[in-house]
């Protein structure tokens, strides 16, 4: 991070200074909310968590090193006392932000693909300077700022992932680190029930391109209505992307090669390029526009930017993570999270995949999708039907409208399965799968489906992950 004294993170988050020896003392960082990963210089923030209370870590986080504790109350040695901890966490950021006149700070948000998006994009700009990106999906009111508090005074570039459960988070977020670039990838289901319609959805991605100062860039999804109807909220210069032929940043000639990851030509203003991605599925097509886009407006030439897409992987896990097993069959772990649209697209990966093998497909519970959360779940049904999958492998009472979803395609042939958990789906796959079978697995992440993922590939199940929305 950049060095702030304890004085002054006092005075950026209006703190009150208790135990405090020596106020010109360095906080370097990390900043941390795990007192794990405190090392000398740190600031530990005691955060009241569901299951424990961060000042309950604050002592030993101070042994470890720290330089103080960001806490409600005192914790028996250097601290800065405010009300709320986790605005004090913001306001830090935003103190940092100020101290970094030469950083360009980039936003992106939407319903599905932002995580994928970010990891392209960081991928891209890393080549043109110094970057920041958050880990996995550090993406709300505790991962954006964290990361933020990576910074160096060398950083040239930050890009953030933005999350929002509501209205009005969205643009506190662009409060802590205002975006110059701020690019809306769509606008879906996920989270609906929270939201309760799409146009709500809208107006709460919306508040990135409104947060964008006159010299900005909004880079806008041209085949998502919603979005591309935020042109009109924003201040910034506008640039689109998408399949559509009037999109800014485009794809021509776009299909999906043996692997099923998408081959297209990339389409700019200022020339055009081949791109082979390395991801799976139709849907990164237009991630990677995004991430063009962004890097694009940044002054990266289009065939750095092909090269750079045809060379990115993907760094966060779970999100359509292909395996090859050794006995021939291909499982597709995109067990990370689930909402109607990557439901969708997962299918349809999966589907293209399978030409030569049969396609099964494990699918639990989308969560947070209110009152329509039957029917889409029937959809889904539907679609793994219409995809003609081999057998269709339901977990969970919660997943159950999925069984009744498939009757939607009478000629539909495959096998129907309804299992209790995730055990119960892996002996059910055992007894099934051989050489060429495709295996795609996916539900929203609280299911904890990756644990059938990890089953046929032979890994350990990996440890929580941390802050996300
Ligand atoms: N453009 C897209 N359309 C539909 N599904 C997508 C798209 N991009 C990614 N997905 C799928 O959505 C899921 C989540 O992807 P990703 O993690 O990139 O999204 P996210 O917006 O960061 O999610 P979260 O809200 O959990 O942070 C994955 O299953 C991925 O394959
Ligand atoms: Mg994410």
């Amino acid at each position: 991070m950049i060095p702030l004294s304890v004085a002054q993170v006092a005075e950026a988050t209006g703190a009150v200074q208790a135990d405090v020896a020596d106020r010109a003392a360095l906080i370097t960082g990390p900043v941390v909310i795990d007192s794990r990963e405190v090392g000398p210089g740190s600031l530990f923030v005691a955060l009241p968590g569901s299951r424990t209370d961060g000042h309950e870590f604050a002592r030993a986080a101070l042994a470890a090193g720290a330089t103080a504790v960001l806490a409600n109350r005192p914790v028996g040695g250097p601290a800065l006392i405010v009300p709320d901890v986790q605005a004090a966490l913001g306001k830090l950021a935003r103190a940092v932000i100020d101290r970094a006149p030469g950083l360009t700070v980039l936003g992106i948000t939407g319903s599905a693909g932002k995580t994928t998006t970010k990891d392209l994009t960081a991928q891209l700009i890393e080549t043109l300077g110094p970057t920041v990106a958050p880990h996995e999906s550090f993406n709300n009111e505790i991962g954006h700022p964290l990361t933020v508090l990576k910074i160096t005074e060398q950083t040239r570039y930050l890009v953030s992932e933005l999350s929002a459960r509501g209205l009005g988070h969205i643009a506190a977020l662009c409060e802590i680190a205002p975006p110059r670039l701020g690019a809306v990838l769509c606008v879906g289901l996920a989270h609906a029930g929270e939201f309760g319609s799409l146009d709500r959805v809208a107006e709460a991605k919306g508040e990135l391109p409104a947060a964008l100062p006159a010299d900005g860039v909004a880079v806008l999804n041209a085949d998502d209505h919603r979005v591309a109807a935020m042109a009109a909220g924003t201040a910034a210069r506008v640039v689109t992307f998408g399949r559509s032929g009037q999109a800014d940043v485009r794809a021509q000639r776009v299909r999906l090669n043996d692997a099923g990851k998408p081959v297209f030509i990339l389409v700019t203003s200022s020339g055009s390029a081949p791109v082979q991605l390395r991801l799976h599925g139709e849907h990164n097509v237009s991630n990677a526009l995004a991430a063009a886009a962004l890097a694009g407006e940044l002054g990266m030439p289009v065939d750095a930017v092909a090269a750079g897409l045809s060379a990115a992987v993907a760094r966060s896990r779970w999100r359509m993570e292909v395996t090859q097993l050794p006995d021939g069959v291909t499982v597709i772990n995109d067990a990370y999270n689930a909402s109607p649209d990557s439901m969708k697209a997962a299918i349809s990966a999966l589907a293209s995949m399978a030409r030569s093998g049969r396609a099964y497909a494990v699918l639990g519970q989308m969560a947070e999708l209110g009152a329509k959360a039957d029917q889409l779940h029937e959809a889904v049904g539907a679609q793994a039907a219409a995809a003609d999958v081999a057998g269709l492998i339901v977990v969970g009472g919660n997943a159950a409208p999925m069984l009744a979803g498939t009757k939607a395609v009478p000629s539909w042939q495959g096998e129907l399965l309804h299992v209790p958990d995730a055990d119960a789906a892996v002996q059910a796959l055992g007894d099934r799968l051989r050489r060429g079978d495709v295996v795609l697995v996916k539900a929203s992440h609280s299911v904890g489906l990756e644990a059938v993922a990890l089953a046929l590939t032979g890994e350990e199940r990996a440890g929580e992950e941390g802050p996300r929305g």
